[in-house]
């Protein structure tokens, strides 16, 4: 196989998890003789520092002509205070736009040996499995019209979704669900919002032409609570792109944490692969970030981009090993012991997989 893939590092702890989902992409490829370009283009903030627009041109032609876009982070509190289009977070929502990838998967599940390190009970955890599906490239995000009154005492954005906007990702959670356990729920908050009825009307629709699949609805209010109380109820778990953002945070939360949650942007061209955490500001430069969500999200890109499922599932199976083993950053670690630094994570994953047959 010979395949194309632009490495955007980006922000933050962006460039070492990236730096670590290479090393992988790498071992598999010289493993299984194929042929992978990785090439790093700037996004975001990287972008911003040389003078350049959050997505520059080169790097969105790069995107455009790749077979598949793994990208880190974008975004950093030096850039907090710029208008809408110099935000390194411009670059990401310009990027779904122009690969057409509406169709977010964020697959959350408890690792095992990770029932007990969080901060919800091993019973409500254990065996907890649910994929979320976001809407990527409408509703509030990119509604128009939306901007500040010319005093600038007020600002608004719109929320607006279209019938096929709607459709196509509803077909993508129930296709989703049908390879998984039949059940799709679709999170609104239609007690309130006009665009949350028509999604809940279109759903059902859609629901209609799967029969096998069985449909529910949750208002996002209830359905944030479930989460925490009764996560193992969900299977998968389709909404608009805020909700959509809002629950796959909490779901790294009930998983222990956000950095082991990937995610597959899918629909369009290629498809973009990025971990759910972001920059983390905080530790970035540290070596201390989990490199576990960028690898899991090369693991995706290998998956869907590639159709390299033997790949793919080699690369899950060395993370599952190494959590089951004990091996934890810093963002896992319980208390006790020396956590692992992103770097020594990513060897102990390495490790692990040349002894998995690929
Ligand atoms: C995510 C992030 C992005 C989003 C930001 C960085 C624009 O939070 O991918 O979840 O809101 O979509
Ligand atoms: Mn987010």
């Amino acid at each position: 196989m010979q395949a194309k893939i632009v490495l955007l590092p980006g922000d933050g702890i962006g460039p070492e998890v990236i730096d670590a989902a290479a090393r992988v992409l790498d071992h598999v490829a010289a493993r299984r003789g194929h042929q992978l370009t990785l090439d790093s283009h700037p996004i975001g903030g990287a972008a911003l520092r040389m003078g350049e627009p959050p997505l520059p041109d080169a790097t969105r032609v790069a995107c455009v002509a790749a077979d598949a876009v793994l990208l880190g982070a974008v975004g950093g509190p030096e850039f907090d205070h710029g208008p809408s289009e110099k935000r390194p977070e411009a670059a990401l929502l310009q990027l779904r736009k122009e690969l057409g990838v509406f169709a977010n998967l964020r697959p959350a599940r408890v690792w095992p040996g990770l029932e007990d390190g969080g901060s919800i009970k091993p019973e409500i955890l254990r065996g907890l499995d649910m994929l979320i599906v976001r809407e990527l490239t409408g509703g509030l995000y990119y509604g128009e019209p939306r901007g500040r009154t010319a005093n600038n005492q007020a600002a608004f954005n719109t929320m607006r979704y279209s019938r096929p906007e709607i459709e196509r990702i509803a077909v993508v959670a129930f296709e989703s669900a049908r390879q998984r356990r039949n059940l799709v729920t679709s999170v609104d908050k239609a007690n309130v919002l006009v665009t949350s009825r028509l999604w809940r009307e279109v759903v059902t629709e859609v629901g209609e032409r799967y029969p096998d699949v069985r449909l529910e609805h949750q208002l996002v209010d209830s359905c944030a609570l479930l989460m925490v109380s009764n996560p193992q109820k969900f299977d998968v778990v389709v909404a608009g792109n805020l909700f959509g953002d809002i629950l796959s945070d909490e779901a790294g939360g009930v998983v222990g944490s956000l950095g082991l949650l990937p995610s597959a942007s899918v629909g369009g061209r290629g498809g973009l692969f990025e971990p759910v955490h972001g920059s983390a500001p905080d530790i970035a430069g540290q070596n201390i970030a989990n490199p576990v969500a960028a690898i899991a999200s090369a693991a995706m890109l290998l998956r869907h981009a590639l159709g390299a499922a033997r790949e793919a599932d080699a690369i899950e199976r060395a993370i599952g090993e190494t959590l089951a083993a004990g091996a934890r950053t810093a963002d896992l670690q319980a208390g006790t012991g020396e956590p692992l630094s992103c770097t020594g994570m990513t060897d102990a994953i390495l490790q692990r997989l040349d002894g998995i047959e690929i």
